[in-house]
């Protein structure tokens, strides 16, 4: 015990909660003492020298004195590296068996000794001695995987101790002197990950979380390295603990040689196996989407703004605050439930003195196009005689020690024990509960402390690592289970609401997961602190996800904890407004977030972020279906399309929202204007319509009305269409901002003379085109979805160009744009 966890332990026994967790935390230690492998002597093993090659369809196995490595090319590309007879199953991250091999690559002998496999896409070397490099088809290093070493248990005289535990592992690789790292799941400094050790285990950091405090809820073992060779992803497929240290290399750092960067991966288990997917950041991003899944579409609502709060104490507060949004013409689409709508914390219950009638309150808010969300939290009162409980044991449903007795931890309820998602039955037995939660008229789920957490005074606060979970039937326990466990959960209950409301997409996202969760939903920051720091971890954290494959998630806007200044409120409003999850939250002992008790200079900004959101609604949903269908994030950092640019792999200031804009929230006090760089091409600031060409660097204004945003030339952006907007070309619109009205298409609409346009998430959408630069074309889609449903969507492609220095908008397939067009963009 160190001393924070004596600082931890004298300050939580001073309640009850607290002289229970100390309990669970002691009956932790015990149970692992008794329940997991003793530390011992351990023998290190490295591959040895190559004996042999076996070329099978896609690549082969190479044999080596005391190991053996398997290479596998898949058809897009993707390439699979599994030691010591690793394959790519079982995973809780891959969707499916895997991608098709790639029939036509297969290992062939390289000069001095060592196996090749040439592809298409790909080129993988394999030394004598078990270096594995991944190359550009044209040679390229993009990365270099050392020979890796194990550590197994041993007897005294080194022999291996069989059963004695899984063998460790560590495995050090190079990569390009300028490279970049980027990943690992949700970290709060970041995106660009600093030389240092990052910890692969989710945790809840125990209050609220600044840049620095690591690891979070989220880790995953995906990096996204991007230097000038190329950009690549390496997912090293191990659910157990460990560390990745990172170093970024440098050119010419020692008498003019370039010093590589380094990446080490050491994991406490699991196999050793990875992926590695190379080629433009879309690509690989495409390529991750195909290994893990699709991302899972929210319903249109979802992409609206949502108020949460802990310690909504009744039905009455909740209409207070839904009834002061509607009272200032503020939009809201969703609000969320938190514990304190529960029966004493109890999961799946109704505290029916505060919420008499909740099915009631969600058919009035429903009218009002307000859904209501429902908090979930895996851990259930260990109480015999409760429903949730009583049917949990009936199904043998929750966590056992190594001894086969239920693991107790402490959380909200109590004392609790803990589903175990890893085991197919248990799922479905929980996702039966969800029953209840449509019942009550609840619209969506939010997964939180499932990391899982167990308050503890002392050491990780979590299950017993000894804990026992069937990982499918396998068996297996905690250390392998941990990571995983909130993504098991998530499938569960993803499961459950495509089964029990098969009309609808529903509306899921998750404090904690793993790679591949964004196939049953998304995820939000968890507590960040209240401050200007939690602000950037804020924007850190989304970017960090997206390049994971986690496109969906956002920040508690204002932050979880403390009392935000009227300006930081205001700037994490912005920020949020052009973030997927647009959602106010904050703790129970903090200050409101409702927009309008921070002033009317505040209120007012929040609302133009609020409107402008709604406007922009269209592209958000559009965006949404393109993160299904490509894997691009839809929050994208700036280097996305230019990833040579070097400034721009370092700039974590600002972000892509799809392809159309370039967002530059201010994250600084008192800040009034900032520096933006561009990526290549020609950008409009949408506030002033004056045109900036990249790359460079711009200084704009940000007075605390709103944050820079800039549209790339020749976008084309579908939005809702306003009663402003609807009014003409001549409509309202910000001063300064030069409008030309478009000239038609072969025969295609003018602003003025357009259609009313189909309709889109809640209204009639029209096209804004930013004039394209002379000589350039450019584009845009919409995807018309406005729907909760799973009717496919058709994507409608648009095309831009100047003729005659007029501005051309044409749709794709079709004789006439069927949207009205408004032209934007100085000299358009
Ligand atoms: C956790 C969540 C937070 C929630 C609180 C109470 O701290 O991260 O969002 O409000 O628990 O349920």
């Amino acid at each position: 015990m160190d001393a924070r966890d004596l600082l931890r332990l004298v300050r939580t026994v001073r309640t009850a909660r607290g002289v229970r967790s100390l309990r669970s935390a002691l009956r932790r230690r015990s149970a692992d003492r008794a329940g997991l492998p003793r530390p011992g002597a351990e023998r290190a093993r490295v591959p040895g020298a190559a004996q042999g090659a076996d070329p099978l369809p896609g690549g082969g196995v190479v044999r080596f004195a005391r190991s053996s490595l398997r290479v596998r090319v898949a058809a897009g590309g993707a390439v699979f590296c599994g030691w010591d007879g690793a394959g790519p199953e079982p995973s809780y991250a891959l969707n499916g068996p895997g991608p098709e091999v790639d029939e036509r690559a297969v290992l062939e002998p390289d000069t001095d000794g060592g196996w090749r496999v040439v592809s298409e896409r790909v080129l993988v070397v394999v030394g004598r001695h078990g270096t594995v490099e991944v190359r550009t088809p044209g040679g390229v290093l993009l990365r270099r995987d050392l020979p890796p070493r194990w550590w197994e248990p041993a007897d005294a005289e080194g022999r291996e101790r069989q059963g004695a535990g899984e063998p460790r592992w560590a495995l050090r690789s190079e990569v390009a002197a300028d490279a970049r790292f980027f990943g690992l799941g949700g970290r709060a400094a970041g995106p660009r990950l600093r030389d240092g050790s990052y910890r692969l285990w989710n945790t809840d950091p125990d209050g609220a979380f600044v840049p620095g405090d690591d690891p979070l809820y989220i880790t995953m073992p995906v990096q996204l390295v991007v230097a000038d060779a190329g950009t690549h992803l390496v997912f090293h497929d191990d659910s157990w603990d460990g560390r990745v240290t990172l170093a970024e290399g440098e050119e010419g750092a020692g008498s003019g040689h370039d010093r590589p960067g380094r990446c080490e991966v050491r994991m406490d288990g699991g196999p050793l196996r990875y992926w590695v997917l190379v080629g433009t950041p879309a690509r690989v991003l495409h390529g991750w989407a195909s290994l893990t899944g699709a991302a899972a579409l929210p319903p249109a609502w979802a992409l609206g703004h949502h108020h949460a709060r802990w310690g909504f104490g009744s039905e009455r507060e909740v209409r207070r605050v839904v009834e002061g949004y509607a009272e200032r013409g503020l939009p809201l689409s969703a609000l969320h439930l938190d514990i304190d709508h529960y029966r004493g914390h109890r999961v799946f219950t109704v505290d029916r003195e505060r919420f008499p009638d909740l099915p009631g309150l969600a058919a009035e808010l429903r009218e009002r196009g307000v859904r209501l969300v429902s908090i979930v939290d895996p851990a259930v009162k260990a109480e015999p005689g409760q429903w949730v409980f009583d049917s949990g044991a009936a199904a043998d449903a929750f966590v056992r020690d190594a001894r086969g007795r239920r693991v107790r931890g402490e959380v909200w309820p109590g004392e609790s024990v803990f589903p175990d998602f890893t085991d197919p039955r248990v799922r479905k037995w929980w996702g039966g509960l969800y029953g209840e939660r449509l019942a009550q008229g609840f619209s969506g789920v939010w997964h939180d402390m499932n990391e899982p957490v167990s308050f503890a005074p002392f050491g990780d606060p979590s299950l017993p690592l000894s804990a026992r979970h069937s990982l499918e039937g396998r068996g297996g326990d905690h250390r392998e289970a941990h990571n995983v466990y909130g993504l098991a959960m998530a499938r569960a209950g993803y499961e459950a609401l495509c089964e029990l409301r098969p009309g609808e997409r529903p509306f899921l996202f998750s404090r904690s997961g793993w790679a591949g969760m964004q196939r049953y939903g998304g995820t939000w920051s968890g507590d960040v602190a209240t401050g200007w720091p939690g602000l950037r971890a804020s924007l850190s954290l989304v970017l960090g996800l997206g390049l994971c494959g986690v496109p969906y998630s956002g920040p508690d806007i204002g932050g979880f904890s403390g009392f935000p200044s009227p300006e930081l409120y205001v700037r994490w409003f912005q920020l949020g407004s052009y973030l997927p999850l647009f959602r106010t939250h904050s703790a129970i002992d903090a200050g409101p977030r409702e927009p309008w008790e921070f002033g009317g200079e505040a209120l007012e900004h929040a609302g133009a972020a609020l409107r402008e959101r709604m406007r922009l609604l269209p592209y958000f949903v559009t965006l949404a279906h393109l993160a299904r269908r490509t894997g691009a994030p839809y929050v994208r950092p700036v280097w996305w399309r230019s990833p040579e640019d070097r400034a721009l792999r370092d700039c974590e200031d600002a972000f892509l929202l799809g392809d159309s804009l370039l967002v530059a929230p201010v994250l600084e006090q008192g800040a009034d204007r900032r520096a933006v760089r561009l990526p290549r091409g020609l950008w409009y600031d949408t506030a002033t319509g004056k045109a900036h060409e990249g790359p460079g660097q711009v200084l704009l204004d940000a007075p605390l009305s709103r944050i820079p945003v800039l549209a790339r030339a020749g976008s084309v952006i579908p939005v809702q269409r306003t009663a402003e907007s609807a009014s003409g070309p001549a409509g309202p619109s910000p001063a300064g901002r030069s409008e030309l009205a478009a000239l038609s298409g072969p025969s295609g609409p003018t602003a003025s003379s357009g259609p009313s346009g189909p309709s889109g998430p809640s209204g009639p959408v029209e096209l804004e085109v930013w004039a394209p630069a002379p000589g350039r074309t450019g584009g845009g889609v919409l995807v018309p979805d406005g729907g909760d449903g799973w009717e496919p969507q058709e994507a409608v492609r648009f095309t831009t160009r100047r003729r005659d220095g007029a501005v051309v908008v044409e749709q794709e397939g079709a004789e006439e744009v069927g949207y009205p067009v408004r032209v934007r963009g100085e000299g358009a």
